[in-house]
């Protein structure tokens, strides 16, 4: 099985395009995506209906609760809130059903898959240290967990109760060994690359590889300045964070 994983997308229409694009040479099976398919981009409904006609499975974001308004948007920055009041005027009745029914994390034989932490994934932590990775570590009954939300790419590996990082975005499966896979964001990566990154997952030859492609950035920051969002968005894409 070849699975095609992928986050964040955060209604970047052309980040998205382009990961569809290229995931056309990757023989996937199956897709899933791990949330935040709306908020900071100027096409939530455009990329809602992408994702909707190609994954198995989408679980839900915070950006995603938060347009439904099931979170406290109290702690998002003064951009992020403003992104999600402009989507919730935005979205459509076929946006909302999907984003309704979106659930806090999916599990099959193969693999875990979370928008944040598996512990108390209802408050979207970031897993970005040793402690939370120990955590949702000792609830995967499955080798591998797939999460997203720090929109930057990582490998995190547990042997013999240590936790290691990957010094790099491609792994081989070792029996012995676990894995949290964070497949970094679609539509706003924030580790210093502006590629819309994407996930392969292959369970016959264990392996697990992060990709990236270029897409028409100019494009999405025009959108974004012509909606009327923050134009600090439209910044951001250019440099990846
Ligand atoms: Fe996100």
């Amino acid at each position: 099985m070849r699975y095609g994983i992928f986050s964040d997308i955060h209604g970047n229409l052309e980040a998205l395009t382009a990961v569809l694009e290229a995931y056309q040479s990757e023989r996937i099976d199956t897709y899933f995506c791990l949330g935040d398919v709306v908020g900071y981009g100027a096409n939530p409904n455009e990329c809602i209906q992408c994702v909707d006609q190609i994954v198995s499975k989408c679980i839900a974001g915070n950006h995603d609760w938060a347009v439904l308004e099931k979170i406290d948007i109290t702690y998002f920055n003064l951009v992020a809130k403003q992104a999600i009041v402009w989507t919730k005027r935005h979205i459509s009745e076929a946006g909302l059903r999907f984003l309704k029914n979106l659930t806090l994390s999916f599990k099959n034989n193969d693999l875990i898959l979370v928008h944040g932490t598996l512990h108390n994934p209802e408050e979207f932590i970031y897993l970005f240290d040793g402690m939370q990775a120990a955590q949702t570590f000792t609830l995967m009954d499955r080798q591998v967990c797939f999460l997203g939300h720090t929109h930057v790419p990582q490998i995190i590996i547990q042997k013999d109760q240590h936790i290691f990082y990957s010094p790099t975005t491609d792994v081989r499966l070792e029996d012995d060994q676990k894995y949290i896979i964070n497949v970094g964001s679609v539509g706003q990566p924030r580790d210093g690359n502006p590629g819309a990154t994407y996930c392969i997952y292959d369970t016959e030859l264990k392996t697990v590889l992060i990709k990236r492609t270029p897409y028409n950035i100019e494009e999405a920051q025009q959108k974004i300045i012509t909606a009327g969002l923050h134009p600090f968005l439209a910044h951001r894409l250019m440099i990846g964070e």
